[in-house]
């Protein structure tokens, strides 16, 4: 929506409702165009979850501020590591997860979460396949500290 100030600031320009980016430059608005966007639609896990294979490999499939929302598919035991500098949200959407601490494990059901606080090191292991949402900050790296094999690579093709 375009607060009528901005269109007014189009002036002569190119028509408002065209919405060119270059316009939104000129006005310092750092966000795509809303017309040049798909319309609005929700973003189904299970459809973006239907689209690869990989185990230990999370896909984003939206951005929220400066964290993104992946999904996963894991089976079998990951690595022990750590991130020094952000939580970690792991929340269950098919099959079950267990995510391993030094003081104990955490069962994940479909439609349970646990957010691994920063700095506590861990470990998620499935005996089958399950699936996952994560929620963490941009720019962080699945194997934490422990680095090794599993380290995925950045993979935003979903969203
Ligand atoms: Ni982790």
């Amino acid at each position: 929506m375009h607060p009528a100030t901005t269109i007014a600031e189009h002036g002569a320009g190119p028509d408002p409702e065209a919405c060119p980016s270059s316009a939104h430059d000129r006005l310092g608005v750092d966000r795509p165009c809303q017309n040049a966007q798909m319309p609005p639609h929700p973003v189904d896990l299970a459809e973006k979850l239907s689209l690869f294979s990989e185990r230990w490999s999370p896909k984003v499939v939206a951005r929220l501020n400066d964290y993104e929302i992946k999904v996963v598919k894991v089976e079998g035991e990951f690595v022990w590591h750590t991130h020094a500098d952000t939580d970690e949200l792991f929340l269950v959407i098919d099959g079950e997860l267990t995510i391993q601490l030094r003081d104990g494990n955490v069962h994940l059901r479909p439609g349970q979460l646990f957010v691994v606080p920063r700095g506590i090191e861990h470990c998620p292991i499935a005996k089958g396949e399950a699936h996952a949402m994560l929620i963490e900050p941009v720019g962080v790296v699945n194997t934490g500290d422990a680095g090794g094999s599993l380290t995925a690579t950045y993979d935003d093709s979903l969203k």
